[in-house]
């Protein structure tokens, strides 16, 4: 009788539940409403095929040093150990996330499972891995390394994650963590979920962040934690903006002034050690760290180490005819102690970023022809005369990329245009219009997606410049260019196949949200990001279109994220809110 009432408050209760858990939504998922504990000794027991490759990525285990931020680094990293490494985050996060869900439950009611009645419990969880990961598993291309997995988890306890690839297996753990709730006494783990029945595996390949280290050179353990936070998100792939007019983050040991008089601050910049241990901390998470330096434009900091490489370096008053931001300054474009530089700049940096990313981003955006006009090696503005040269420093930078073996990625405006010819193999990164997808892919070439009308993380702080008397009342009330702020629900109506007819979406790798720093540093970076960010992780693992082929609903991704925001505040990223608690408690009363 007793367990009869029970079990009806219970169903009572299961019957308002609006958040159902797992951020990004899996292919394929089914639950129960079943109790389940998790036993505090639960095992992580993995199976690899027997072919795993343990030998596949020994390049890694040396590339790292003593130096490095994180610890983790310097374990050698095989399939093995990246799988361990990923169980023991995954039981560091199953028992500290301590995270007692009552902003998803209505206002004072029972929604834990009674400790007095009896469950099954959750004490074994068995990982195959049914078949070795490929030599590149911590550096693909896109779509080299299968991401996909299943996870069931049985009304008697009973679990099974059965994944391709090591990679797949972190992205399997990521899900089972986001099962699983503490009691409000703090002593017990459980999900009330069971049995779930999970299938997944990414719409996109290339599923990235953008991060502009240039203009705010975050601390290693700030990039860190947001590739923590990237992880949870199924995102694959960090993109590191590392240089730009602003200053040069990156230390270039054959050309040391380079960082040491074009950082903010001698040392505000990441040493090799830095460099590796960033991108080693990304591998260990299913996470490639992709570098970009920018050239020819976005180059001023460039000048403040070897002036008579930069063209037209920090006009002032004026800066607004040579280029979007001051400072201005672009390389030189026919200038042979330009390609010496960059000769060396390659020849250092290519070999050592090698080892953790198949890509290299040269940049590209934004190259000004005004400033060309006042470059004593060209002499002119006239883009027919800049074209043929352009041409011939890209084409010089991409064979060195593809010489240290790596595949080049680039800005639109490349392709767009400047109209250069591209190597079928690369990549080419849209943000300028919602069209820009489809025309680089009408050209034959593959392309990232991320239009700064709807993934640009930046917008709408309004402006950084100071304004003058005589300028104020035009600019008043200030907004900056990409105004208003790309909330998430906006973010969640970006399609990156939009446009694209049906035999060229193959060439969508995927895309990147953006974070630019013009306005960013420690402080905001988690609540500029998170939890707008998952919004983009979602479309780019779930895709934008739900499995009838709708937009995806609003109404039910909403208690959800509320969900996840709450589950990485645990975890120590510092999102904002997605609602009050009002609307995530009764997720249907905040509806429209
Ligand atoms: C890595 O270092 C170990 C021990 O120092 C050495 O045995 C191994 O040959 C090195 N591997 C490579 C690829 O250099
Ligand atoms: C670590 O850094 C110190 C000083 O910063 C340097 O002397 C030492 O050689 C470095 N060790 C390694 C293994 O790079
Ligand atoms: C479990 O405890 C609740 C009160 O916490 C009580 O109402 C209920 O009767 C108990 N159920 C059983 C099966 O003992
Ligand atoms: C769980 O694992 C333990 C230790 O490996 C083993 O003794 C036990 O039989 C397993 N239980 C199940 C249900 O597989
Ligand atoms: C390997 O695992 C994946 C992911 O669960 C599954 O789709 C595939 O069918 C499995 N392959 C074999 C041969 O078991
Ligand atoms: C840009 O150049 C034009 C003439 O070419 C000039 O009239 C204008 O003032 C300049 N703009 C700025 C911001 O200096
Ligand atoms: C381009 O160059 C021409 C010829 O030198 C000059 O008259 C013109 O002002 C320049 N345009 C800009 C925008 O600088
Ligand atoms: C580029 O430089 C070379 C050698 O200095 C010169 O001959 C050539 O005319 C220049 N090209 C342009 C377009 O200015
Ligand atoms: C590139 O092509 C577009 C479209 O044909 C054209 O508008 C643009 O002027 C071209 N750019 C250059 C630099 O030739
Ligand atoms: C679906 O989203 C697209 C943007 O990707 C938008 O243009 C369209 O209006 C939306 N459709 C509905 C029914 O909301
Ligand atoms: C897609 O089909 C169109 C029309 O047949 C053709 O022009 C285009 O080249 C095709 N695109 C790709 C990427 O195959
Ligand atoms: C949730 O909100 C709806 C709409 O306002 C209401 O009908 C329902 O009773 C509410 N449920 C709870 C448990 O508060």
């Amino acid at each position: 009788m007793t367990f009869k009432i029970t079990t009806q408050i219970l169903t009572t209760c299961l019957f308002t539940i609006r958040a159902t858990a797992i951020w990004p939504i899996p292919l394929d998922y089914t639950h129960g409403s079943t109790f389940l504990w998790l036993s505090p000794n639960v095992v992580f027991s993995y199976q690899p095929d027997s072919g795993v490759n343990l030998a596949a990525n020994a390049p890694y285990a040396n590339t790292t040093s003593q130096n490095a931020t994180n610890q983790k680094s310097s374990i050698g990293m095989d399939s093995y150990s990246i799988v361990q490494a990923a169980i023991a985050r995954t039981q560091d996060e199953l028992s500290n996330d301590n995270f007692v869900p009552w902003k998803f439950h209505p206002r004072n009611s029972i929604f834990e499972p009674p400790s007095n009645v009896s469950y099954g419990t959750i004490s074994n969880v068995t990982i195959q891995q049914n078949s070795t990961d490929p030599p590149n598993v911590l550096k693909p291309l896109a779509g080299a390394v299968d991401e996909s997995y299943s996870l069931i988890i049985a009304v008697n306890g009973a679990v099974m994650i059965n994944a391709v690839s090591s990679v797949g297996i972190i992205r399997a753990l990521e899900t089972f963590t986001q099962l699983f709730y503490t009691t409000g006494d703090g002593k017990s783990i459980y999900t009330n979920l069971a049995p779930v029945y999970i299938q997944d595996a990414p719409k996109f390949q290339h599923r990235g962040l953008n991060i502009d280290v240039a203009r705010s050179p975050f601390p290693p353990d700030d990039i860190m934690r947001t590739i923590d936070a990237v992880a949870y998100n199924k995102f694959n792939i960090l993109h590191l903006h590392a240089t730009d007019a602003q200053s040069w983050t990156i230390q270039i040991p054959a050309l040391p002034p380079l960082a040491d008089l074009g950082a903010y601050m001698k040392g505000l910049s990441y040493s090799p050690d830095d460099l590796a241990a960033i991108q080693t901390y990304g591998a260990y998470r299913g996470v490639q760290v992709i570098i970009e330096t920018d050239v020819p434009g976005h180059t001023a900091a460039v000048g403040l180490s070897y002036p008579d490489l930069v063209a037209a370096l920090n006009i002032q008053p004026g800066w607004a005819n040579y280029s979007a931001e001051p400072p201005t300054g672009q390389l030189k474009l026919n200038d042979s102690a330009v390609y010496d530089f960059l000769g060396k700049l390659w020849a250092d940096l290519l070999p050592r970023v090698y080892p953790f990313s198949a890509y290299f981003h040269t940049g590209g955006d934004e190259v000004n022809a005004n400033v060309y006009g006042l470059d004593p090696t060209v002499n002119s503005n006239d883009t027919k005369v800049i074209q043929p040269l352009l041409q011939k420093l890209i084409d010089y930078n991409h064979d060195k990329v593809r010489a240290a073996g790596m595949t080049p990625v680039v800005w639109e405006e490349m392709l767009l245009q400047w109209n250069l010819t591209l190597g079928a193999d690369v990549v080419v990164q849209t943000w300028q219009t919602d069209t820009a997808v489809a025309n680089v892919v009408a050209q034959g070439h593959k392309a990232l997606a991320g239009d700064a009308s709807y993934w640009y993380l930046d917008c709408g702080r309004g402006q950084w410049i100071d304004f003058a008397q005589s300028t104020a009342q035009a600019a008043w009330p200030f907004a900056d260019w990409c105004t208003p702020t790309k909330n998430w629900r906006l973010m969640y109506t970006y399609d990156p196949l939009a446009g694209v007819p049906a035999n060229a979406t193959q060439l969508v790798l995927g895309g990147e949200v953006h974070i630019w720093s013009e306005q960013v540093d420690g402080v905001n970076l988690d609540d500029m990001v998170w939890p707008r960010a998952c919004a983009a992780a979602e479309v780019l693992w779930s895709g934008s279109k739900d499995a009838s082929g709708q937009n995806r609903s609003q109404i039910t991704a909403s208690p959800r994220l509320s969900e996840m925001r709450e589950r990485m505040v645990r975890r120590g990223i510092g999102a904002g809110p997605v609602q009050m608690i009002y609307c995530t408690q009764n997720g249907t009363q905040c509806a429209s």
